[in-house]
């Protein structure tokens, strides 16, 4: 491990201060589960009639809701056959280290995290989860467990009348919608917990990303606030990304380059140790 990384680890771990880690869609990158702006990328592939992030909008799924959730089963028959690796297990050990002075804020709607065996209370989905749908017109039916629909699907696989019937709200009769922010809605506290985030992000002495490009708004806003109020900073990706750069600018920041499961686990043992 490089001596200065070691240098800011051994520091937060004598500090017995709070650990907020962020992560993104490299985390489960090697599970398998395709990244959004990387080659084969969600944002780069999309769908064979649509352009990628037209999918993910509120305004797509009032015009299509089928089509739109044609796509999602395919990309949670995905999420649904991946396993965690040993980047998730690293952060499981983490938590069981810290206890309450650990928070994960997560991007992934895959469940990698509380698979592998992360605690619901300490973990934020700030872009929704996989495992979970509303009622598409908010009609107050509240969130709910998947269907157990088919989740064998091609990117092909038509919806069925079962599928369909199954994603009909029993308070309105309208649609279901996956329980996933898109790209013309704003975050919240009550859906995708914004106020905890930052929250956590006030209160860290240290913040760990893991995987991200920075693409999105609070996590973006998190790495600020903490860059602002002197937080560590340790940034795990293969690529440079705005994260890296905010790390390298600061004196208690690391751009620990390289993959999630290559990089967590010693990460987690310098400051566990
Ligand atoms: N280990 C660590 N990082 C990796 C790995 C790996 N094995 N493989 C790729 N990465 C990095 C890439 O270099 C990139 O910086 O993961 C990042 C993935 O970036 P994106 O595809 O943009 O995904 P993410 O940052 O999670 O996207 C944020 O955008 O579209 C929305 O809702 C979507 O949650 C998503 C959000």
């Amino acid at each position: 491990m490089e001596e200065k990384l070691s240098q800011i680890l051994a520091e937060v771990r004598g500090e017995t201060g709070n650990v907020l880690v962020l992560t993104g869609a490299g985390i489960s990158a090697e599970s398998g589960i395709p990244t959004f702006r990387g080659k084969e990328g969600y944002w780069v592939v999309g769908s064979r009639n649509y352009m990628p992030e037209q999918m993910a909008t509120n305004a797509m799924f009032r015009t299509n809701p089928a089509e739109v959730w044609r796509w999602y089963l395919y990309r949670f028959s995905v999420c649904r056959s991946a396993q965690p690796n040993e980047g998730h297990r690293a952060l499981v050990e983490l938590e069981r280290a810290l206890d309450d002075r650990f928070t994960l804020v997560t991007q992934n709607i895959d469940g990698l995290h509380r698979r592998a065996g992360n605690s619901e209370a300490r973990t934020y989905c700030i872009h929704g989860d996989a495992a979970w749908v509303r009622c598409g017109a908010e009609c107050g039916a509240g969130k709910k467990p998947l269907p157990d629909l088919q989740l064998i699907r091609s990117k092909d696989t038509p919806l069925s009348a079962d599928d369909q019937a199954k994603l009909t709200c029993s308070g309105c009769g309208g649609w279901m919608r996956p329980h996933v922010l898109w790209f013309d809605e704003y975050y919240d506290e009550e859906n995708y917990r914004m106020d905890s985030a930052l929250r956590a992000a006030q209160k860290a002495r240290l913040l760990l990303v893991v995987g991200t490009s920075g693409a999105t708004n609070l996590p973006m806003q998190i790495g600020r606030l903490a860059w602002r109020q002197g937080t560590a900073l340790v940034d795990v990706n293969p690529e440079p990304n705005p994260f890296a750069e905010l790390a390298e600018s600061c004196d208690r920041g690391f751009f620990a380059r390289g993959n999630a499961t290559a990089r967590l686990p010693e990460i987690v043992k310098a400051l566990t140790a």
